[in-house]
């Protein structure tokens, strides 16, 4: 064990220091690669913008922030309106004001107050924010608003339990600038709301229950900057209402139930920023925005649209952002992109498309920063030189297995598992056996272990034919049969690993509980049972491989991820993914409530027969057995509990941190299959010791009966084995057959349950 912990701190030291850099000094860079500043360096795409400096003055690292994806995450939160002078601390009032608001130098503050209408005693000065969060205006009339004096900068009625808006509404406010009216019950807006001339350059209807505008409502608004129309219920836009809005040059119409986008909905309009984000959008006509030339942000993310069509984006030749991420987009056509060369960042990640082709993204030569579901579609985009995700946990551009430690484990896990196992198999092929049924199933569970080791194996001198360059052949080695095999390979060896441990359980928990109703298991029985279970194991894992199911399975049922496995936590919902919920979910739960049930049972049943002894001797020793089946038990739980909770937590939706994968993946699944023999071996010595000390103080018991069970205890305990079934039904048909006995059955109930 410490020989294991040894080398694999020393290969752990030898591979962290190994990492290429990835320079190609050739002076030209070929495709995938950026050249250094100031150098003639090249620097491969997945080590720019990675957080760690390849080129000699840093510019890898250099111009990586995105603005405008902080400009699509800052579009979705907006702050309180008069939070922008919360800073203007104290009661220092700068107007000629007594009434019963709130004055903060040039702002009132009439935050619920339950006016149903604006006070009378508003000075005449120049208020900047007039404030009414939270008031009962219910119908702005006509008079609702005729005392405030125009002078107002910026009116907020939020929370006004507005229901109504009647004509001449905001007449009086000729010179505001601002006005929100959020969180209101607004259905509809109709026309003459507004004055000719007003000034208005922010209008903030979010959080209402719009479904309808009249056309001519907004046709006064001239000078409107910014429209936020978020949160309500529009079904449609109308380019009648936007034609009058000359200037505006911000729309939000996110969380609405838009359903499609045609060229008549956007008309001749100066728009830089749109966010259609959260509709129900599954069709936009070609040309939609071909009279938004001056869009410089388009966000399309949360929608449902299933295609790309060429021709969507025509005109919009300012274009610099598109997001279309959470979508439904299988097919993105040739030439979609063709018409917004200017692109400079694209979201779209949350699609369905699994392949492109690589000359969708050849138009976009401006495109600095794209995102995708996963690191392999990066190489789609390989003239990008900011492609995210860099990797998924596991794997990133450019290894099979990115962590050092990782790699490494994968080497002394498989190195373990393999030896261990084999060692196993070897020493029981070769030692006499009194017990053929049990030495038979430790003999089948050290192969499915061994299986393990194998697939380890596999993925570790994998990874080593693609480092650097795993990124171009990642497509090429997750469809590949190798890769299927180590697929069926995990799976076989956990499935069959878990049905021969329960098995192994089952004989014990019978032999131990009815140690009179059966003898030595039939042979044929025992055959029987295990080809039964290797056929269903085999099955299991070879059904996602052969061509039956694979409309129901898909063609990445293995090939999800670099390692070939089938847990499915990035994706929880790929396809295939009830059969592998209930593959490593309630296989493995009910194996686990099984074998833990059964064990709690046998020290029960241990327990109850000891208390005839009283020797403190006889105590010890249960505790022992105790112990031991704890630790049995406990490897297991620490294998499988660990896989069906993250599994559970990723169907529920919550995301899983991509490490934390990779680390269940590799070290925690392979756990049980490498630890066994090593665990067992270790106990072994233990034991070893113990016996000597038993051997010197009863050499002069009868000598001979010990003999028998003796040798083939101590043996197969060597080889990680524990000769359960067989012996314990023994002992414990000697304790209640022949009680005169009792040193016999002691000494070899000791030996028998040291496992
Ligand atoms: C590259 O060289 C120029 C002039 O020699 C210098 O001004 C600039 O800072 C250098 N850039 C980097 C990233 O070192
Ligand atoms: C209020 O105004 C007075 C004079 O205009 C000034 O001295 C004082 O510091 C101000 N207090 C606060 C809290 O701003
Ligand atoms: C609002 O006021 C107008 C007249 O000023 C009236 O016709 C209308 O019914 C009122 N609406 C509600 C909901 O009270
Ligand atoms: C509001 O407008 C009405 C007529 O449109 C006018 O009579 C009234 O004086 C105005 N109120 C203020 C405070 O300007
Ligand atoms: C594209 O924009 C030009 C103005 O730059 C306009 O004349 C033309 O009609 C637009 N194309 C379409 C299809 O609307
Ligand atoms: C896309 O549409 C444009 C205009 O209709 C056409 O010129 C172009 O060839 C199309 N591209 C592809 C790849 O079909």
């Amino acid at each position: 064990m410490f020989v294991y912990v040894g080398v694999f701190l020393l290969v752990a030291v030898f591979f962290s220091h190994t990492s290429e850099k990835g320079v190609n000094p050739q002076g030209i860079c070929t495709d995938g690669y950026f050249q250094c500043t100031n150098d003639t360096f090249c620097v491969p795409q997945n080590q720019n913008c990675d957080g760690k400096v390849d080129c000699p003055e840093g510019s890898d690292e250099q111009n990586c922030d995105d603005q405008h994806d902080d400009d699509y995450w800052d579009h979705l939160y907006r702050k309180r309106p008069a939070a922008e002078h919360d800073d203007w601390n104290g009661n220092n009032c700068s107007l000629s004001y007594f009434g019963k608001c709130t004055c903060r130098k040039s702002d009132i503050l009439c935050d619920y107050k339950n006016y149903e209408e604006a006070p009378d005693d508003l000075p005449e000065e120049n208020i900047n924010i007039l404030d009414f969060t939270g008031n009962n205006f219910k119908n702005i009339t006509r008079d609702s608003l005729k005392n405030i004096p125009d002078s107002v900068e910026k009116l907020i009625l939020v929370h006004c339990n507005v229901i109504e808006i009647q004509p001449y509404a905001f007449f009086n406010l000729s010179n505001t600038n601002y006005l929100h009216l959020d969180n209101n019950h607004l259905k509809f807006i109709p026309q003459d709301v507004f004055a000719v001339n007003n000034r208005l350059k922010r209008l903030s209807l979010m959080y209402n229950d719009i479904s309808k505008i009249h056309p001519r409502a907004f046709e006064n608004l001239k000078q409107l900057h910014e429209l936020d129309l978020r949160r309500n219920k529009l079904a449609k836009i109308d380019g009648r209402i936007l034609d009058p809005l000359r200037n505006l040059a911000i729309l939000y119409l996110q969380n609405n139930q838009i359903t499609s986008v045609s060229v008549d909905s956007f008309p001749q309009m100066k728009l830089k920023h749109l966010s259609l984000m959260e509709n129900k959008i599954v069709q936009m006509d070609i040309a939609s925005f071909s009279h938004l030339q001056e869009l410089k942000q388009l966000f399309l993310s949360n929608n449902l649209l299933p295609v790309l069509e060429n021709g969507t984006f025509s005109n919009l030749t300012s274009l610099e952002a598109l997001t279309l991420n959470n979508n439904y987009i299988k097919t993105i056509e040739l030439g979609v992109f063709e018409d917004i060369v200017t692109l400079e960042s694209l979201r779209l990640e949350g699609n369905q498309f699994k392949n492109l082709d690589k000359k969708v993204f050849e138009p976009l030569t401006n495109l600095r920063t794209i995102y995708f579901d996963r690191f392999e579609m990066c190489s789609f985009a390989q003239h990008v030189r900011n492609c995210q995700p860099k990797g998924d946990g596991i794997s990133n551009q450019e290894h099979m297995l990115a962590n050092p430690i990782l790699r490494t484990s994968v080497w002394v896990m498989g190195a373990i598992g393999c030896t261990g196992n084999v060692v196993v198999l070897l020493g029981r092929h070769f030692a006499p056996t009194n017990n053929f049924v049990h030495s038979l199933y430790l003999r089948n569970l050290a192969l499915s272990d061994l299986l393990m080791g194998v697939y380890l194996f596999i993925i570790a001198a994998q990874d080593q034919h693609y480092r650097g360059v795993y990124l171009s052949y990642q497509y090429i080695w997750r469809h590949s049969f190798v890769c299927k095999l180590c697929g069926f390979l995990s799976t076989l060896s956990c499935e069959s690993s878990v049905l021969i441990l329960s098995l192994v359980t089952w004989d014990r928990l019978v032999s131990v509980t009815q140690p009179l109703a059966r003898r030595q298991l039939s042979r044929k029985f025992a055959v029987a049972t295990l080809a039964a279970l290797w056929a269903s194991a085999v099955a299991v894992a070879a059904m996602p491989v052969g061509g039956v199911a694979t409309s129901y399975f898909g063609d990445e049922f293995y090939g999800g991820n670099g390692v070939c496995l089938s847990l499915h936590i990035h994706d929880p919902y790929a396809m295939g993914w009830q059969y592998s919920a209930a593959m490593f979910v309630l296989v493995n739960t009910m194996a686990l409530i099984f074998i833990s049930y059964a064990y709690l049972r046998m020290i029960d049943e241990i327990r109850a027969s000891g208390v005839a002894c009283r020797s403190t001797r006889q105590t010890e020793d249960r505790d022992k057995v105790a112990q031991r089946f704890g630790v049995i038990v406990f490897t297991d739980c620490l294998c499988w509990v660990p896989i069906v909770l993250v599994k559970l937590v990723a169907l529920s939706g919550i995301p899983i941190p991509q490490d934390l994968y990779a680390w269940l993946a590799i070290f925690v699944l392979p756990i049980n299959s490498a630890l066994n023999p090593v665990l067992y071996t270790l106990t072994t010595t233990v034991f070893k010791k113990q016996m000597e000390k038993l051997m010197d103080s009863c050499w002069r018991k009868k000598k001979r009966d010990q003999h028998n069970t003796a040798s083939e205890s101590a043996f197969s305990l060597s080889f990680g084995m524990f000769p359960k079934g067989g012996s314990s039904r023994r002992i414990f048909s000697y304790r209640r057959t022949h009680s005169s006995s009792m040193t016999v059955s002691k000494n070899s109930w000791k030996r028998s349950t040291a496992v």
